[in-house]
């Protein structure tokens, strides 16, 4: 586990960041409210603001975070543990996690090119991605300050270039707090065989 980026994150979790921000990506809302899935798998999940609406469109929901605070808080928290699942592993090594259970990936705000390259020959055909990562721009925007932490422009689909793009934006928006975000979000679908 790369233990610099859990205690970078569970300082901030201990701090209170996020605490407020408890209204799910509103992307993930509207693309989803239609439909109705197995098992949704949350990556970088974090204080599990996509889990508490994943949980209703999904059987069975589990939300992965590098984070133990973060995890440790939403296990207190969560009354049905039955259903909704929270596990604390680093997703620089994927070797345990069964890709193949899940037909919805749901990564908001968590940055990891090679783990998105690698998820279609990870899933099952079928299986959905939904992914929203702040994006470079010259303008100010709220986010991270650091061009590491933003995808280049187009950068999505070529890392997922053998998906089918059920939907595509970049650009600049909204965010329900008011403030002005720079992002690019997809929804795809893993059609390798
Ligand atoms: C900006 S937060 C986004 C959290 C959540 N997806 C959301 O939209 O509210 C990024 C999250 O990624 C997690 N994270 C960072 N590096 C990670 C890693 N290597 N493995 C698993 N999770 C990681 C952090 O702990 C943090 O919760």
């Amino acid at each position: 586990m790369s233990s610099q980026d859990r205690d970078k994150w569970n300082k901030r979790y201990q701090d209170g960041w996020y605490q407020s921000r408890s209204h799910a990506s509103e992307y993930l809302i509207k693309r989803l409210t239609e439909n109705r899935y197995h098992h949704a798998l949350d990556l970088g999940c974090g204080l599990g603001r996509n889990i508490n609406f994943l949980k209703d469109i999904c059987d069975q929901v589990t939300g992965i975070d590098i984070s133990n605070v973060a995890i440790q808080k939403n296990i207190e928290a969560t009354s049905d543990l039955d259903k909704i699942h929270w596990h604390c592993l680093d997703l620089c090594n994927l070797s345990e996690i069964d890709f193949k259970e899940y037909d919805l990936i749901v990564i908001v705000r968590f940055m990891n090119n090679k783990l998105i390259q690698k998820l279609p020959a990870l899933c099952q055909p079928g299986t959905e991605f939904i992914i929203e990562q702040h994006l470079e721009t010259d303008l100010k925007v709220a986010g991270p300050t650091s061009r590491s932490h933003r995808m280049k422009k187009n950068e999505i689909r070529e890392l997922l270039d053998s998906c089918l793009f059920l939907d595509f934006f970049e650009g600049i928006d909204n965010d329900p707090d008011g403030k002005t975000v720079s992002l690019v979000k997809c929804h795809v679908k893993n059609i390798r065989e």
